[in-house]
């Protein structure tokens, strides 16, 4: 019952595959934090999976319960959050092509992502087009108070607020307006090897990314040769993009400031600092590879998690389509 009266949080990660250092510091472990004090609907976006062809479907299914037991090992609880897969419950494509209908095409054109995804393709599916009125529905089907994404989401928060507001607009008060909820250090975690581009799983060089249940002897490696510059000191500033990302992922690893990291390393060298980086990252992802390898094994638990968190979030989503298409002017739902 308590539930009830908390604020409400919708987010989710693609099972596009193994989560990097960059998901966990700037989502997965805010949103961790964040269980305890919001009634959350952590859930996983395979549909929005379908956006890039060509992928392997037997390699989705895969993924959706790696990602459930990356989810799992991240600390997301089942006992008090929701933890369900998109395409399970019914709602979210309904409620996307209801708001498809009110938002005005060049808006998606103008999407950030979209441009980005879209550059150099042979084959752009209509799907990555609409992939942001999908994430609209996904929000907005739990009258989501508050999104917690990365800053690369941010546009797309923006933009599920305005169709909000257009629906409001146009039918009458439905949807709450979601705030996005973007954690000021890492919020953009760069690669070890440039660190003027984000860190991400499609990066052609490996050793920018730290997977998070990868081998730590290979985490070690990837942090020690992470790219500096060539002056010394342990500080952020804009010419040292290298020490900054380590200096903000060791303040996120740790739950600590930046300027106290900068402070606590002052007379160190870059080798000594890797190092110390290295040792901490680890020290903190050990336990969660163990929980991982412990859950991967075990499909029918995982099974059991998704098959609760999707019914009580298809209860929700009944509630609120139910409303939405008498708004629209359908005689029923379902
Ligand atoms: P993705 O892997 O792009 O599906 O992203 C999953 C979540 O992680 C989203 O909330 C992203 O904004 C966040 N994220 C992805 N890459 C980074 C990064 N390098 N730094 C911080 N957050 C990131
Ligand atoms: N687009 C998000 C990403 O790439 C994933 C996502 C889909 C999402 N639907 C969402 C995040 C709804 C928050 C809320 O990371």
């Amino acid at each position: 019952m308590e539930k009830e009266h908390k604020q409400i949080i919708v987010t989710g990660a693609q099972p596009t595959g193994m989560f990097h250092l960059g998901n966990y510091l700037g989502a997965v472990k805010n949103w961790q934090r964040l269980q305890y004090d919001y009634e959350c609907f952590f859930f996983i976006p395979n549909l929005h999976s379908m956006t890039c062809p060509p992928y392997v479907p037997a390699e989705l299914r895969k993924t959706t319960y790696s990602l459930l037991a990356q989810y799992l090992a991240c600390g997301l609880d089942p006992k008090v959050s929701h933890l369900f897969a998109q395409s399970e419950v019914i709602g979210h494509t309904e409620l996307a092509w209801v708001l498809g209908c009110i938002l005005p095409v060049g808006q998606l054109f103008r999407m950030t992502q979209f441009k980005a995804k879209s550059q150099d393709k042979d084959f752009v599916g209509s799907g990555l087009l609409y992939y942001p009125i999908l994430m609209a529905a996904d929000i907005l089907l739990y009258n989501a108070d508050c999104v917690p994404v990365g800053e690369d989401q941010k546009q797309h928060v923006e933009l599920t607020r305005d169709l909000a507001q257009r629906f409001n607009q146009t039918f009458s008060e439905t949807f709450v307006l979601p705030e996005p909820y973007i954690m000021k250090t890492c919020a953009r975690v760069h690669s070890l090897q440039d660190p003027t581009k984000k860190m991400s799983k499609s990066d052609a060089n490996k050793n920018g990314t730290i997977l998070l249940f990868e081998p730590v002897d290979a985490i070690y490696k990837k942090i020690k040769s992470a790219v500096t510059d060539s002056g010394s000191g342990i500080f952020c500033s804009p010419e040292k993009p290298g020490i900054t990302n380590l200096i903000e992922i060791l303040a996120g690893i740790t739950d600590r400031r930046v300027e106290d990291i900068e402070d606590l390393y002052k007379g160190y060298n870059y080798g000594d600092f890797k190092r110390c980086v290295a040792e901490a990252v680890i020290e903190h992802l050990k336990p969660m590879q163990k929980r991982y390898e412990e859950l991967i094994k075990d499909q029918s638990y995982l099974r059991a998690i998704l098959d609760e968190g999707k019914a009580f979030a298809q209860e929700r989503a009944n509630r609120m389509m139910s409303k939405v298409y008498r708004k629209v002017g359908m005689l029923q739902y379902g």
